[in-house]
């Protein structure tokens, strides 16, 4: 099982350029909102980090929550279908809302979730990821703020996980 530090292959953003990119987006997001109420939605468990130091660097009132999702009907059901686990207790209506996502591969999980909360009666829906694959077919919705093109690698750190090990590591690293 692969849960040693050691075992990880070689760094692929290290903290440095987390913090410099993080702190650009905080600019951006800020500029981007120049008025109304602003919700930010982290989706656990992988953003938890990153939402934490981007609300950090959103100059600009806000309020945070988040969002547990849970697949369930797969193979059963061709569509699939997102269950929330824990629902945002703040009202959603009438607000910005930005969804964060640690980072988007397949779509999957933001494509239920956008229509989800696109029912919501919002101000305004965005996404913001940390990281992006580029690997999803069709995006329902595609991020408005990106920190980082991702490679195509198993990447770990920084609130991602491998098996649940690795999300404390303050740099995003590789397994292979
Ligand atoms: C991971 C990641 C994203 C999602 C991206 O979550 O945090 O939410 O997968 O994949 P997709 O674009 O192919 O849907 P995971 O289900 O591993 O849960 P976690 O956030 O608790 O790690």
């Amino acid at each position: 099982m692969l849960s040693s530090i050691a075992e990880l292959k070689r760094v692929v953003f290290d903290e440095e350029t987390i913090a410099e990119r993080v702190r650009e987006l905080g600019q951006e997001i800020t500029a981007a909102y120049p008025d109304g109420e602003l919700l930010v939605l982290g989706l656990l468990k992988g953003s938890f980090i990153f939402l934490s130091d981007l609300v950090r660097k959103i100059d600009r009132p806000l309020q945070v929550d988040f969002l547990v999702a849970s697949s369930y009907g797969e193979g059963t059901v061709s569509s699939g279908n997102v269950r929330l686990v824990y629902d945002p207790e703040t009202e959603l209506a009438g607000k910005h809302i930005l969804l964060v996502e640690d980072i988007i591969d397949t779509g999957r999980t933001l494509n239920k979730l956008v229509a989800l909360l696109g029912q919501r009666r919002a101000r305004s829906l965005e996404i913001c990821a940390l990281l992006h694959k580029h690997a999803a077919e069709h995006l329902e919705l595609e991020a408005k703020f990106l920190g980082f093109d991702a490679p195509t690698l198993f990447l770990v750190g920084y609130g991602l996980d491998h098996a649940e090990n690795f999300r404390h590591l303050p740099y995003i690293a590789s397994l292979t």
